[in-house]
């Protein structure tokens, strides 16, 4: 289902649309509706431009109901249809069909554009994984399933036929090894935390659920805030992970606005700020990372944010409604999309960095410019291998002596894991809390996932630690299973995607550093995969545009660490 060869970018393939259509919100709510999401459901209106190619959308293809010819889809073919109002695919497996929504039910890219592998569908944008049995979203960063209808073979004919009724969990808690835990409570209220939590109720425990948060907002798409949220594109209520009810209707105990101060291994006891403490049989630690903050004359000026929260965010953009001129300090990802988010409010943006170009040392130094010169050209100017060196009202004073306007500083500097806990109860730390394949920490019955764990990687063998939403997500889910008993290893390949503008990075892997680094493609054209090897082995591949070949990298690298 390939759109025309003369579209810019085969990033867009997957779209069904023949030309990229202006952003319509009407047509995303109705959308919405029609496929049964809660309202707080995440979406980028820029993908559903891509997928609608008019009003009527919700029903291109064929009429699914009336029959398509078994010999018309070939073994692992995918066919976009409709029954009633729902867009549907419908799969080829073998003698198997399968028929399945055909929109991703995180940021409902078409799933039409991933890959089938085995009885499951991967979707093309951030890799999340469906079953095409049940629609169930068996790997983050869809959470919610996908819708699925019964198939009948009548001759030579498949006929879709009515709408299977949503997953519900069937599985019993795993109770392999140790008592079967009454109590879990979870230290964070981040993806790590709302993918156990969720993860804990499809798994079937039927137990209390306490999840302590420090922030003042229920878990939120943390990457939306430095991407549209940030650039005035997309409303508040996207950024909720599920609806309000959802705590309440699977009787999980959220508590925002507060802190776990202590953790007392002993009398198994989480203390919370304030007075009081929560007991457990396991305990799930993720507590992410806080941004770090430089220190120079004038850095505690009022003018100078970091990013990391939703009042964080809010904070920014109060003060970007009166900013003309905004410095960003840190060429990574978050200072780099915070630069191209402000740039959608035509704020001036500078940015300041030590290093000679931006994500060198992530992504290499053709990456490097390539993204420099698409900031420059949307107006980013770039000051590199320069600090910071004072900010005394609304001027900056860089390490070379030129001085800058900026009402609004924002620093995006790096993070480090919050690991005062897991410290004070005495767990292994290294630069992170180091944990085993199944998440467990030194500690028996104290798991720990996303950005705080560093665990055994078992594609690249060696001890890493992450800062990277998909992760979180799946290590959360992995350690919900193991909290009930399950033994499953954490054996994801790691993923990441970071967006500017209109041009999306797809990341799968993890290098550090690397000897030899393969250009397919062309980067300047949008359109690249890049290989980062050591010794002849690959390590990560990013990407743009070319989504497919990041899954196909994906799904070989977890062949490869499974049986490694
Ligand atoms: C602006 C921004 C954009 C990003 N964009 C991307 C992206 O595009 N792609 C990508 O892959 N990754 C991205 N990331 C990184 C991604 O968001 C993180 O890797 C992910 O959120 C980590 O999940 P976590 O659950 O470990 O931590 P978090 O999501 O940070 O959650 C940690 C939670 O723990 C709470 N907490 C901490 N200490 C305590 C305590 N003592 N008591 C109670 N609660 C506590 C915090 O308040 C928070 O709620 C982005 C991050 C930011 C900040
Ligand atoms: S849109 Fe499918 S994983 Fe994000």
């Amino acid at each position: 289902m390939d759109a025309p060869e003369s579209w810019p970018c085969k990033r867009h393939r997957w779209a069904l649309a023949a030309t990229p259509m202006p952003r319509r919100p009407r047509v995303f709510d109705r959308w919405r509706e029609a496929q049964n999401e809660p309202k707080a459901s995440k979406a980028i209106a820029l993908e559903l431009e891509r997928t609608m190619s008019d009003e009527d959308s919700t029903k291109s293809g064929p009429d699914l109901t009336q029959g398509v010819r078994v010999a018309g889809l070939a073994d692992g073919q995918m066919l976009t249809g409709h029954v009633g109002e729902d867009a549907v695919l419908l799969v080829r497996r073998g003698d198997e069909f399968f028929a399945i929504g055909a929109l991703c039910t995180h940021y409902h890219a078409p799933l039409a554009g991933g890959i089938v592998a085995g009885d499951t569908i991967r979707c093309p944008l951030h890799h999340a994984c469906f079953s095409l049995r049940t629609g169930e979203a068996l790997r983050a960063p869809a959470i919610s399933p996908a819708g699925c209808w019964d198939v009948a073979r009548i001759g030579e004919q498949v006929f879709v036929r009515t709408r299977k009724p949503t997953v519900t969990p069937s599985r019993v808690a795993h109770q392999d090894c140790g008592s079967p835990p009454k109590r879990i409570v979870l230290v964070g209220g981040g993806a790590a935390g709302f993918a156990a939590a969720e993860m804990l109720r499809r798994e079937g425990f039927e137990g209390s659920i306490v999840m302590l948060s420090e922030e003042a907002s229920p878990p939120l798409d943390r990457p939306n805030l430095s991407k549209d949220f940030l650039a005035g594109s997309a409303p508040e209520d996207w950024l909720l992970l599920t609806s309000a009810d959802f705590y309440a209707e699977h009787k999980i105990d959220l508590r925002i606005d507060l802190k776990a101060v202590k953790i007392d291994l002993k009398a198994h006891a989480v203390a919370l700020a304030g007075g009081g403490s929560v007991a457990f049989d396991r305990l799930l630690l993720a507590t992410g990372a806080e941004p770090n903050r430089l220190s120079f004359s004038g850095s505690n000026s009022p003018q100078v944010y970091t990013l990391r929260s939703l009042s964080d965010c809010r904070a920014i953009i109060a003060r970007a409604a009166s900013a003309r001129h905004a410095v960003v300090i840190g060429s990574s990802f978050i200072g780099l999309e915070v630069a191209a988010s402000l740039r959608a409010r035509a704020i001036e943006v500078d940015v300041i960095a030590p290093e000679a170009r931006p994500m060198e040392r992530i992504l290499g130094t053709q990456v490097g410019d390539f993204l420099r010169r698409l900031h420059e050209q949307h107006g980013v100017r770039f000051h590199l291998q320069q600090t910071v060196k004072s900010i005394e009202g609304n001027r900056v004073t860089l390490s070379g002596g030129e001085e800058l306007d900026a009402e609004l500083v924002v620093m995006g500097v790096g993070v480090r894991p919050r690991t005062d806990l897991a410290e004070s109860a005495g767990l292994k730390l290294d630069r992170g809390v180091l944990v085993d394949s199944y998440l467990e920490t030194s500690a028996a019955g104290v798991f720990a996932a996303g950005d705080i764990a560093r665990w055994p990687d078992s594609y690249s063998g060696k001890q890493i630690r992450v800062e990277h939403w998909v992760v979180a997500q799946r290590q959360g889910q992995t350690a919900a299973r193991n909290m009930l008993g399950k033994r499953e290893k954490f054996d994801a390949v790691p993923f990441f995607w970071s967006q500017y503008y209109d041009v999306a990075i797809n990341y799968v892997g993890h290098a550090e550093s690397w000897d030899e680094l393969q250009v397919e493609g062309d980067i300047e054209a949008r359109n690249c995969l890049i290989r980062y090897k050591h010794q002849g082995r690959l390590l990560a591949v990013a990407s743009i545009c070319r989504d497919i070949e990041s899954l196909k990298a994906e799904f070989a690298m977890e062949g490869e660490a499974l049986t490694a």
